[in-house]
């Protein structure tokens, strides 16, 4: 019977993360400048949180851990380095631990978070850790380090990686992502059709 009920929670966390978000971009010239810039506010409160940025970070190439039991951030432990393939692989493979196994979810504390597909750093060129908002909001809107994305690719990015979906609801006792990927999606559209405005623009 345990496992049932173990089963069943396992498929109910599957479905809510293949949940379909909405795209549903603001008319042309519908949103005022101030609207996008608290749009934004919202936007750099997910990508400074630490299900964001522990793998958004620059060259120094290490992950970061804030871990329910840890209370401040810290270097990913057992000195992991992703080196500069960003996946670990000139020591050792995110994937040797983050690998996905089917049927195992990601509740248990302490457990090495693991979605379908490839766990591994960000690009270089989207260092968030520790970046202020107004530099986090200029590199998302250059098209040369955000991986040369619209807003709309943004958006969509955004609804089909499985990553972006476990830190919404990453288990373990971790604090999710603030918001919701819908609403998180929605901001970054708010902010696009505003003209990608960031603080230092005025
Ligand atoms: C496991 C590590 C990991 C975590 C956690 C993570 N990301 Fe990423 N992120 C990546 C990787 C890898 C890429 C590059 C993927 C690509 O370009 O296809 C990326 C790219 C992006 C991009 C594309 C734009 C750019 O500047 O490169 C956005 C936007 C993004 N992530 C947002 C987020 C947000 C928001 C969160 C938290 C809710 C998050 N990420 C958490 C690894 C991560
Ligand atoms: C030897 C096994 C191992 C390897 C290899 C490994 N990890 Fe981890 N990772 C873990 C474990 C275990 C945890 C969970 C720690 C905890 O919460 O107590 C974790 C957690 C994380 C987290 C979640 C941190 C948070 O606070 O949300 C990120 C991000 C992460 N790893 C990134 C990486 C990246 C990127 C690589 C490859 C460069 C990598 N890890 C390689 C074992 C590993």
């Amino acid at each position: 019977m345990r496992i049932f009920i173990c089963l069943m929670a396992i498929v109910i966390a599957t479905t809510s993360w293949a949940e379909e978000i909405t795209l549903s971009t603001p008319a042309e010239g519908s949103v005022s400048t101030a609207e996008g810039l608290s749009a934004w506010d919202r936007v750099y409160e997910v990508a400074s949180h630490p299900r964001c940025a522990n793998c958004h970070v620059g060259p120094s190439e290490q992950p970061m851990w804030s871990g329910p039991s840890y209370g401040k951030t810290r270097p990913h432990g057992m000195n992991i380095h992703a080196g500069e393939s960003r996946i670990g692989a000139e020591t050792m493979l995110c994937s040797t631990c983050h690998a996905y196994r089917e049927g195992t979810g990601n509740d248990l504390p302490h457990m090495a978070p693991q979605v379908a597909m490839n766990w591994q750093l960000a690009p270089v060129e989207a260092h968030w850790f520790g970046q202020s908002s107004e530099e986090i909001c200029n590199q998302l809107r250059d098209p040369d380090r955000n991986g040369g994305r619209t807003m709309d690719e943004i958006a969509e990015h955004l609804n089909h990686d499985l990553i972006l979906h476990w830190a919404w609801s990453p288990g373990g006792g971790r604090e999710p992502a603030p918001y919701s990927l819908q609403e998180h999606v929605n901001d970054i559209l708010i902010w696009g059709v505003a003209g990608f405005p960031c603080a230092n623009d005025q």
